[in-house]
């Protein structure tokens, strides 16, 4: 069984056309290279707070989705919602995504102090937020790829023995 996907891009111009959305489309193609993962929907929004919210709870509780990445809004802009409509949402934080994200990220670049995405549960499925470019996109998934499944398997009670490695 595949774990199922919602990919959300939060981006102002790419909902009116104004920019190309690349970065949902490299999340695809790395989740699709893995292999493991169905990608079941595939958003452009708005940075509108409250759009992302209905989203959020439609993906999490209609579709009983296992995992969803959004891109974009993590900044420091007054547009920037994500991590707030994120948290509205959330039933427990799973701090540890973020902070791992960012850290590795430092070794990168110092802007990557400038992103508060969030990490989260809602029901069974996590919630990650991703920064917006594509570039981002690509470093951040790669960091957390090789532990992700383990924390769907254990979400899911489908396996995740921990005390193997
Ligand atoms: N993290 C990584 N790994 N690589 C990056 O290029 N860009 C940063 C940061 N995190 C970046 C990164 C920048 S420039 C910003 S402004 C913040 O993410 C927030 O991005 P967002 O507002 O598009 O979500």
């Amino acid at each position: 069984m595949k774990y199922t996907v919602g990919i959300i891009t939060l981006s102002d111009k790419g909902s009116k056309g104004q920019r190309e959305d690349k970065s949902g489309p490299a999340i695809r193609e790395i989740l699709e290279a893995d292999g493991r993962f169905k990608i079941e929907e595939q958003i452009l929004l708005s940075d509108n707070r409250e759009e992302l919210e209905k989203e959020l709870l439609r993906l999490c509780d209609d579709l009983k989705l296992n995992l969803i990445l959004t891109t974009g809004g993590t900044g420091l802009s007054a547009r920037d919602n994500t991590p707030e409509a994120t948290l509205a949402v959330a039933h427990r934080q799973i701090p540890g995504i973020a902070e791992y994200m960012r850290a590795r990220s430092f070794e990168i670049t110092p802007k990557a102090m400038l992103s508060r995405g969030v990490s989260v549960m809602r029901g069974s499925t996590l919630i990650i937020n991703l920064p917006g470019s594509p570039k981002a996109v690509r470093e951040n998934l790669g960091f957390i790829m090789p532990a992700l499944s383990h924390g769907l398997d254990i979400m899911l009670g489908t396996g995740g023995e921990c005390g193997s490695d």
